[in-house]
């Protein structure tokens, strides 16, 4: 078993544990429309609160697993390095926003409780894009600076990836379920199945553009897709794209249409049955949730990539063991990086250079010198 796997598993954890957390947000602020409300707003605001807590958790474990891949050191030693990593290396003061918005988060979800005030829920959408941004800050994104346009492109694709994968997760798990027996006009159910199709097609829009401009960011070039194991992860994750947006597309062009065109019988013959609208809905109910499937096999998929090596990356790597400093804000960063042939998946850069510790060692530009005072971290 690859030693990245469980820091694999802990990302996905992390990105699905944010994406339903900003999608159940994004489905009561967005898809939910007013005449609906008062049927859905619980159900939606006790999902946001369980993936508040599951992301809280994930924020702890976040820290735990680069703690462990950083130092390399077993689990029981983990209260010797976390307060390094969380004092001394970049991923830690990155990490410590976290808590600090996870707070305004449940806060806000606390305020939220009541139809009536469901905008403060904006409150938990805005802390959870800036935990979103933490992700992007501590990542492949980052690896040639704070605050540049790869970081910003990131999140960009993280947000309403966000909103797309778990905004369907949401619908699936609180509104589909009791939204047959709802009492709601055919217009309201109409409005709310066509909020969803617009919300969703918005969001993939934004992220086929900002995921076609990592993925040329990070490849170099269009060879590497077939001709590295980062290529690969990022094919694999296109074909699962692709099934998630043609069952997307048959939601829009065919459930909704069908849905649509009951909603008007019904307008045209009051009392008239609606048994083609409730099959449509059926189908419809089925399509979102079996794309709610595949969004998070592509989430997973994004798990593995930001564990992987971009192309790009590897071409400007020195081979073997390697170590360079820069001099950000007069700090000097030293990294060293493992040996790329000890695995098909040598761990991204971002990730060693993260965990560095940060030093203050002016006159040394002997970036294999600094190697020495972290050797102890075994980067
Ligand atoms: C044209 C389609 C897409 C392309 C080309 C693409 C490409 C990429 C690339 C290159 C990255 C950066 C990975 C790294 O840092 O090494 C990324 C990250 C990511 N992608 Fe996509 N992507 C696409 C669609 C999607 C979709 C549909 C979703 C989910 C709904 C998604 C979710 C994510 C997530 C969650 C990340 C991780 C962001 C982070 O944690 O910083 N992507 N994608």
């Amino acid at each position: 078993m690859p030693s990245h796997l469980p820091y694999i598993a802990i990302s996905a954890f992390d990105i699905i544990a944010l994406a339903a957390v900003i999608g159940s947000v994004a489905a009561g602020l967005w898809i939910i429309p007013e005449g609906a409300r008062e049927c859905f707003h619980r159900p939606l605001w006790r999902l946001t609160g369980a993936s508040l807590g599951v992301l809280t958790a994930s924020s702890l474990l976040l820290l735990v697993g680069r703690t462990l891949e950083m130092s390399r050191q077993p689990l029981h030693d983990l209260g010797h390095w976390l307060p390094l990593v969380v004092h001394e290396t970049s991923f830690g003061h990155i990490w410590m926003v976290r808590p600090m918005m996870l707070i305004v988060a449940w806060v806000a979800w606390l305020m939220s409780r009541r139809p009536s005030h469901h905008r403060a829920a904006y409150g938990v959408f805005l802390a959870t894009a800036v935990i979103a941004f933490t992700r992007s800050a501590t990542g492949h994104p980052a690896d040639q600076g704070q605050w540049t346009a790869p970081e910003w492109v990131d999140w960009v694709h993280l947000i309403f990836a966000s909103i797309w994968a778990g905004g369907l997760f949401a619908t699936t798990v609180a509104i589909f379920p009791s939204l047959p027996q709802a009492p709601l006009a055919p217009t309201i159910r109409r409005a709310l199945v066509e909020r969803l199709s617009f919300v969703a097609a918005v969001a993939l829009a934004a992220i086929l553009v900002t995921g076609i401009l990592s993925a040329y960011h990070y490849l170099g070039g269009f060879a590497p897709l077939f001709h590295s194991a980062y290529g690969h992860i990022l094919l694999v994750k296109l074909g699962l794209v692709a099934i998630a947006v043609a069952l997307g597309a048959t939601n829009r062009f065919v459930f909704v249409p069908q849905i649509r065109a009951a909603s008007d019988k019904q307008k045209a013959i009051p009392g008239a049955t609606d048994k083609t609208g409730a099959q449509a809905l059926s189908r419809l109910r089925r399509s979102v949730t079996i794309e709610t499937v595949f969004l998070t096999a592509v989430l997973i998929a994004a798990a593995a990539l930001l564990h992987g090596m971009p192309p790009r990356e590897r071409n400007s790597a020195m081979g073997g063991t390697m170590a360079r400093a820069t001099q950000p804000m007069g700090r000097l960063e030293a990294a060293r990086f493992e040996s790329r042939e000890t695995s098909r998946l040598a761990p991204a850069l971002s990730t060693i250079r993260y965990g560095v510790l940060h030093r203050s060692m002016p006159g040394t530009d002997n970036a294999l010198a600094l190697a020495v005072p972290f050797g102890q971290m075994s980067l």
